[in-house]
């Protein structure tokens, strides 16, 4: 039996809740299915968790990094620099509010964004800096955040992937003047549909956002567009279920910091043979996905598939090398960081409901490797 990448049984544990919220909410007079009370509930929970002004739920991660983006005010000619190695929204976000996405290499180790070359990357056209947290270790956010006060641009932080993390007592996503969480389904805090959330302890940006995920109008003034917006609502059966797995959330996020752990312990041997684990400790750790650099990833994925582990390729290509963000590529610019990541990265299973016995037959697959 093969153990695949992502479980199977995501929300097993929980499936006669979810179909009981979709009776009740289905069947429950008012009819309200998006932007109703469990949605602000669950705003609220998330706000009060992390300890910011606002939390505003959005139709998915991708859609709250283009609001924040808007409400930030960037459009046509202006930069908002994002990593070279990464996910499509990362880039994506920025080109479709007509700007242009400038592309940070990674650091070798880490694969987040390189904070000298960030700094070296920002200009008089730099509207946004956009960080984001990889696979088990968050953004460098004090440097970042000290870039981007220094040059008077503002922060986003995407914080897709990083829900969970502290670094320096501050939880992932409240670094920024925005961070942003998806919960599409294999996420740390991933739900049975699309959804993201925006949080921010600046309430004009907020309130921007609010009114931008809704057509641009304003909480209780319907039909009054002040601005073109976004369908990008939250919905309520989702929001509901939400609402209850909040409970188990810190629990989950322990299970797989404590398997991340248990991986990095038992790989640090590997180090100078060709399979290099993510750096050590707790601080500054967010374990959506486990990602070892291999010299020989095809060998190692292919030995893993021999011994029943599924793994993942994240990702195959630097983004400025997709022929999508092409255009945004600066002749002679390379990105060889990014493109090492992309040759060497291989991500193995780490979901919290792992048995330990099955934690312990990955990871001696590694090792055997190696
Ligand atoms: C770093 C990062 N940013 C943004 C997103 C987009 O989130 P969503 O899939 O909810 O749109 C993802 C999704 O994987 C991501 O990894």
């Amino acid at each position: 039996m093969t153990l695949p990448f992502f479980p199977p049984d995501l929300f097993e544990s929980d499936r006669e809740l979810l179909l009981d919220l979709v009776r009740r909410i289905a069947l429950a007079p008012e009819q309200k299915f998006i932007l109703g009370e469990h949605t602000a509930r669950l705003e609220a929970l998330l706000r009060d968790s992390v300890g910011t002004a606002e939390a505003i739920a959005c139709g998915s991660g991708t859609t709250a990094l283009m609001l924040v983006l808007r409400a930030m005010g960037v459009g046509p000619g202006d930069e908002v620099l994002v990593p070279a190695f990464g996910c499509a929204p990362l880039a994506a976000a920025p080109a479709l509010l007509g700007a242009t996405p400038v592309f940070a290499d990674v650091d070798p180790w880490t694969l987040v964004a390189d904070p000298a070359e960030v700094d070296k990357l920002i200009g008089p056209r730099t509207k946004v800096i956009m960080p984001a947290h990889m696979f088990s270790v968050m953004a460098d956010m004090p440097a970042m955040r000290q870039i981007a006060d220094s040059a008077g641009v503002r922060l986003l932080e995407d914080s897709a992937v990083g829900q969970g993390g502290v670094l320096a007592g501050r939880a992932a996503g409240t670094w920024g003047d925005a961070g942003v969480y998806s919960f599409v389904q294999v996420k740390v805090f991933g739900m049975p549909g699309e959804g993201g959330m925006v949080v921010t302890g600046d309430r004009e940006l907020g309130a921007a956002v609010r009114s931008l995920r809704n057509h641009g109008q304003r909480p209780g003034q319907r039909f009054v567009h002040h601005v073109i917006g976004y369908n990008s609502r939250f919905d309520e059966i989702m929001a509901a279920f939400q609402v209850h797995r909040f409970a188990g959330l810190a629990e989950r996020v322990e299970r797989r910091a404590r398997i991340g752990e248990y991986y990095t312990e038992r790989f640090a041997p590997l180090a100078d043979r060709g399979v290099l684990a993510p750096p050590p400790g707790r601080e500054g750790r967010c374990y959506y996905v486990y990602s070892l650099l291999a010299d020989r990833r095809e060998e190692l994925k292919g030995h893993l598939a021999r011994h029943g582990v599924d793994s993942h390729v994240y990702y195959p290509r630097p983004l400025p090398e997709q022929p999508a963000f092409a255009e945004f590529a600066p002749a002679g610019r390379r990105w060889p960081a990014a493109r090492s990541a992309c040759r060497r990265a291989l991500s193995i299973p780490i979901y919290p409901h792992l048995t330990d016995a099955q934690v312990e037959h990955i990871a001696d697959t590694v090792c055997r490797f190696a």
